[in-house]
């Protein structure tokens, strides 16, 4: 088995956790609502009818997790800031108790000798904003950046490490196109606006991050999957080719310069009609790092139901694959061939980071133990196959847990356990799990 010194001592562990899926205290100390506070003040939106509450409590229990994640031997941890703690309204009167809260578990990650890497969204877009037209309404652009510069400029003395979105591709196809997230939006016209409007934000973003603190590192963090056809057919490998194109390319190539990927989805092109004048030139931004985020694999095959992309995933459950309680196909070998296919395909991109890799599977407790030995595996065999692709020239340069404590999983509530650390959530106590313990032995400095 590879040891974490093959990596390189530069080489960066980390865990990820997210405010919304976190924090709890919702509506202490002045802060405003999300899209996800709505969302799950209905109850039926969540799988079980679960109430996210308290979470697993990280606004109170901050320094153990903080000190959780030194003690497993990590180097980084990464955190998001919620919105509407620092402007409640999304915009306008600031909540200096937000500030505070981010001060402390800033400086509690730096005295514990851990380095903060902040993602600046992670979903929880102010309920006013939504009110207004959220992500499809551009002035969404002057929005977040008053929001990223009062970021910036509230923990940039402190915070070199900047990851400006999460995951565009999960917020806007889930909620803006979909309606299976917040803020429950239908349709193509809401989903191309709003991711138009995501990445003129992260370029944006970007921009004034560099502007105020040239030397910081920012990057930001994007779903990808390792996606094949089928079978052989010609329509089920160009059908794979457009799901691949939207999944893996659709965020990165604008911001790269290289548009919106219309090659493979010639009715991409409709994404044209919400581009102001000068918008080719402010869709890109060089950031100093891209972070892949990698859980599933996905098989397509043709189909005439879905409009632009005339692609559909074949399901996991039908085709019996390793599935996760989430019902995804856990197949991590792809994170090599996404790796691969990355690099090659935009080689000018000079650092890339696993900024998530993660899996939920069934927990079993034996009195104090928590077994999760295919949880153990799995990060095992990411990180096989990390290392595969590194010493085939690939640059990437960290690794990042999905993620430290149980949390709260969006739509699927509290069943789909991430952690490599157990949530007790009557008492709040957390119990390391096996592949927590191996990540601990797994980091020891030789
Ligand atoms: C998201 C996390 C989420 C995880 C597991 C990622 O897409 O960034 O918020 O919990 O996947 O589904």
């Amino acid at each position: 088995m590879i040891n974490n010194n093959n990596f390189g001592e530069d080489f960066k562990w980390g865990v990820t956790i997210s405010a919304f899926q976190n924090e709890g205290a919702a509506q202490i100390d002045e802060k405003g609502l999300s899209i996800w506070d709505t969302f799950t003040a209905t109850k039926t939106n969540v799988k079980n009818g679960d109430e996210i509450g308290e979470s697993c409590g990280f606004y109170t229990k901050y320094e153990d997790d903080i000190q959780l994640t030194k003690e497993l031997g990590f180097d980084s941890f990464r955190f998001s800031i919620s919105w509407t703690r620092l402007l409640p309204q999304g915009y306008g009167e600031i909540n200096h108790k937000g500030i505070e809260f981010y001060n402390k578990v800033i400086n509690c990650c730096l005295k514990n000798g851990l380095n903060p890497w902040v993602t600046i969204y992670h979903w929880d877009l102010p309920q006013k904003l939504e009110d207004n037209g959220g992500w499809t309404n551009r002035q969404i652009i002057d929005w977040f950046s008053e929001y990223v510069k009062l970021c910036v400029k509230s923990f940039g003395d402190r915070v070199t490490n900047w990851i400006v979105m999460n995951e565009p591709m999960t917020f806007v196809g889930l909620g803006y196109f979909m309606g299976y997230h917040a803020p429950q939006r239908i349709g193509i016209t809401s989903f191309l606006k709003a991711a138009h409007h995501a990445v003129l934000a992260m370029a944006e973003g970007g921009r004034m991050i560099r502007n105020l603190y040239p030397h910081a590192n920012i990057g930001i963090g994007l779903s990808c999957s390792y996606v094949k056809p089928i079978n052989q057919l010609a329509k089920n490998k160009k059908a794979a080719l457009r799901m691949e194109a939207l999944l893996n390319r659709f965020f990165i190539e604008p911001l790269l310069g290289l548009g919106y990927p219309s090659d493979v989805m010639p009715s991409l092109q409709l994404i044209k009609s919400y581009f102001k004048k000068g918008d080719e030139h402010l869709i890109a931004f060089d950031f100093d790092f891209i972070g892949l985020q990698y859980y599933f694999r996905v098989v397509a095959k043709y189909s005439l139901s879905r409009p632009i992309l005339f692609a559909d995933e074949v399901s996991p459950l039908e085709r019996k694959s390793n599935l996760n309680v989430m019902n995804l196909d856990v197949y991590p070998k792809g994170i090599y061939k996404v790796l691969k296919q990355f690099h090659e395909r935009y080689p000018q991109v000079k650092k890339i980071l696993i900024s998530e890799s993660g899996v939920c599977y069934p927990d079993f407790q034996i009195a104090n133990h928590i077994h999760d030995v295919r949880r153990k595996k799995y990060h095992q065999n990411i990180l096989k196959n990390i290392y595969k692709a590194k010493e085939e020239n690939v640059p990437v340069e960290g690794y990042f847990v999905w993620t430290l404590v149980d949390n709260f999983e969006w739509k699927e509530g509290f069943e789909p356990r991430f952690g490599i650390v157990y949530t007790n959530y009557t008492t709040q106590e957390r119990i390391i799990k096996n592949s927590g313990l191996w990540f601990k032995k797994f980091l020891r400095k030789a």
